[in-house]
């Protein structure tokens, strides 16, 4: 398999995270890309209309997207049900939890590409605070969620997507006001999977 990725992008590092925790990560090559919605990449938009990484290409020669549905089908590729609960409230739980750290990924990332790549007097202040309430509105949820022991997708997506507002935003006080979330967060960063792929 291939696997078209960046090591700061939060959505394909779901995808190592999830093939190391798999043991399939022997047997996807990656092909590393820089991208943006402004600078696209031929390669992947040959591969996936949107133009957007992750995209896996299976040993079928199938190109899957996004990284719900990669991480999903390396789920099912190591017999299933390991990082993807087969069903019950465990499962909505983690897909559930999956959404949530994507939202903040997105918005994180929409926050990134305005304020990084477009000129400053262009740069809309309005449409930036409503990205930065959605992804405060979402923190503070995971902070009253019980935040359980399962390491799942729903885990593997929440570490990624706080791994990127690290990454990119360090200067964002959100551990003061979260301290079990962030409590949470330290424990589970020190995990194999999550510590080889960490950004930056
Ligand atoms: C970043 O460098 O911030 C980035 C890279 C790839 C995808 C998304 C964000």
């Amino acid at each position: 398999m291939q696997l078209f990725t960046n090591p700061n992008s939060p959505f394909a590092r779901k995808v190592s995270v999830s093939a190391l925790e798999l043991g399939l990560a022997g047997r996807i090559e990656s092909l590393e890309v820089s991208l943006t919605p402004v600078s696209p990449h031929a390669g992947v938009r040959e591969r996936n209309p949107l133009g957007k990484i992750p995209a896996l290409i299976t040993d079928d020669g199938e190109t899957l997207y996004d990284s719900p549905v990669i991480c999903e089908y390396l789920d099912a590729l190591a017999g299933g049900g390991r990082l993807f609960p087969a069903s019950g409230p465990a499962r909505w739980k983690a897909l559930r939890r999956q959404a949530l750290a994507d939202g903040i990924a997105d918005a994180a990332v929409l926050v990134r590409y305005e304020t990084a790549a477009r000129p400053v007097p262009l740069q809309w202040r309005e449409w930036l605070d409503g990205q930065w309430l959605k992804i405060r509105t979402a923190l503070d949820a995971l902070e009253r969620d019980t935040l359980d022991g399962a390491f799942d997708i729903g885990s593997i997506s929440i570490a990624c997507a706080i791994g990127y507002l690290d990454l990119r935003f360090a200067q964002e006080p959100w551990r003061q006001s979260r301290p079990r979330l962030s409590s949470w967060l330290g424990a589970l960063a020190e995990r194999e999977s999550l510590a080889a792929t960490r950004p930056g």
